[in-house]
């Protein structure tokens, strides 16, 4: 297992572009256990999680991406970082983007309410946010999730885990 770990960490590594290499290296120097970089944290949570939830292969996480990017980035941020000020409503009275990436409150929500949040969105109930059901399967939502949660610190992932348990 470890090995197969290893092997997806330099795969993506080595297909990683070069600001994010630098970055990788310099996270490396600082912390030389928790690099940040995206297939380093899914390897961290394939080997710590339970078997059901083993699913941050790289490819899903990829997979993910991919589709988070061209459904998702437009409000949600490139790399899931939200609108600067989400926290302040708009003028009439909705909210903005928030953050996905772990600093927001995505990560207080169950797999299950986050699938429907996704699903069904919010438009007609008081939101901004598109439903997506329509548009992507269970399957694809559930790969953009991944995604997502591969950018969740450590920490925030294994409060998650808590959370979703109940
Ligand atoms: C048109 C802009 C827009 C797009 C595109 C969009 N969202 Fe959202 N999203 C929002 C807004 C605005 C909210 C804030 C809650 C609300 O208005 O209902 C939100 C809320 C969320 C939440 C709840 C976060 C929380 O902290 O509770 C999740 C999860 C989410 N979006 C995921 C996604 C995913 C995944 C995609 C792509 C498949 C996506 N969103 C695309 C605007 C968008």
């Amino acid at each position: 297992m470890k090995n197969i770990i290893f092997i997806i960490s330099v795969i993506a590594i080595v297909s990683a572009c070069s600001k994010e290499q630098s970055d990788t290296s310099q996270q490396a120097t600082a912390n030389s256990t928790v690099s940040k970089t995206t297939a380093n944290v899914a390897a961290i949570k394939t080997y710590d999680m339970p078997a059901s939830q083993a699913d941050f292969e790289f490819a899903r996480v990829a997979r993910g991406g991919k589709l988070y990017k061209e459904n998702c980035a437009k409000c949600h941020g490139a790399n899931a970082e939200g609108t600067p000020d989400w926290r302040v409503r708009k003028p009439d009275g909705k909210l903005k983007p928030p953050p996905l990436n772990g600093t927001g409150h995505a990560w207080h929500h169950s797999k299950a309410l986050l699938m429907s949040i996704i699903t069904e969105g919010s438009i007609g109930k008081g939101g901004d946010m598109p439903a997506w059901g329509k548009k992507l399967t269970q399957d694809e939502i559930d790969a953009v999730l991944t995604w997502v949660q591969s950018k969740w610190p450590e920490e925030i992932y294994k409060n998650w885990l808590e959370i979703n348990r109940r």
